[in-house]
């Protein structure tokens, strides 16, 4: 991966957030950076463009601000993983484990047709608990994951490893230490 150092340099480290121990790498610097946001996107969207992506899933809360603006320029759907309690159809839901805490997501059971070729987009890998939960929700109502696509990973937590141990196809923009 070649790093692009504005980019990377949009991105504000907030220490010992949300827990002493964390460096919270916040986006919110780069979505607000017009220059930065768009580079972002074409960056994240450039290897699919032509592809046939059927749909772009999205984590919340982060991942559904990348996600949507990467679904629009492939001109795929848009599918909300979101957490629990918040989707009004019937779901599927897995429990899962991230940086610094527990939770659980949901995926509506007919958001994707059989065999649609999906990429899964969010801002961060960490340890990849949440993109692991992902894919095994998006894998279990049928889709094909294509790719798994972050502006930020944390190769020392391992996550971008667990995807591709799934046999998922990983895809960073930058990396922090
Ligand atoms: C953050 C981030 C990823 C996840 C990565 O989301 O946006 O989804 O953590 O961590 P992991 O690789 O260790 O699982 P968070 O749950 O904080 O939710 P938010 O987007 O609503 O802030
Ligand atoms: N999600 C999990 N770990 C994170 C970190 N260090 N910064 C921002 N989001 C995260």
């Amino acid at each position: 991966m070649v790093e692009d150092e504005e980019l990377k340099a949009s991105v504000r480290t907030i220490p010992d957030y949300p827990k002493p121990g964390i460096m919270f790498r916040d986006i919110t610097t780069l979505l607000g950076n017009a220059r930065a946001f768009r580079r972002a996107v074409d960056q994240l969207v450039h290897p699919y463009a032509g592809g046939k992506i059927d749909k772009v899933a999205g984590i919340e809360a982060r991942g559904f601000i990348l996600g949507g603006a990467v679904a629009h320029q492939l001109s795929a759907g848009f599918v909300p993983i979101r957490k629990k309690g918040k989707l009004p159809h019937q779901t599927v839901r897995m429990a899962y484990a991230l940086e610094y805490g527990t939770d659980e997501m949901e995926i509506h059971v007919d958001a994707i047709r059989r065999g649609e070729k999906v990429i899964l987009v969010d801002d961060l890998i960490a340890t990849g608990g949440t993109a692991e939960g992902a894919v095994k929700l998006l894998r279990q109502i049928g889709a094909e994951v294509v790719a798994a696509c972050f502006i930020i990973d944390l190769p020392d937590l391992g996550g971008a490893d667990r995807l591709r141990a799934m046999d998922v196809p990983v895809r960073t923009l930058m990396a922090f230490g």
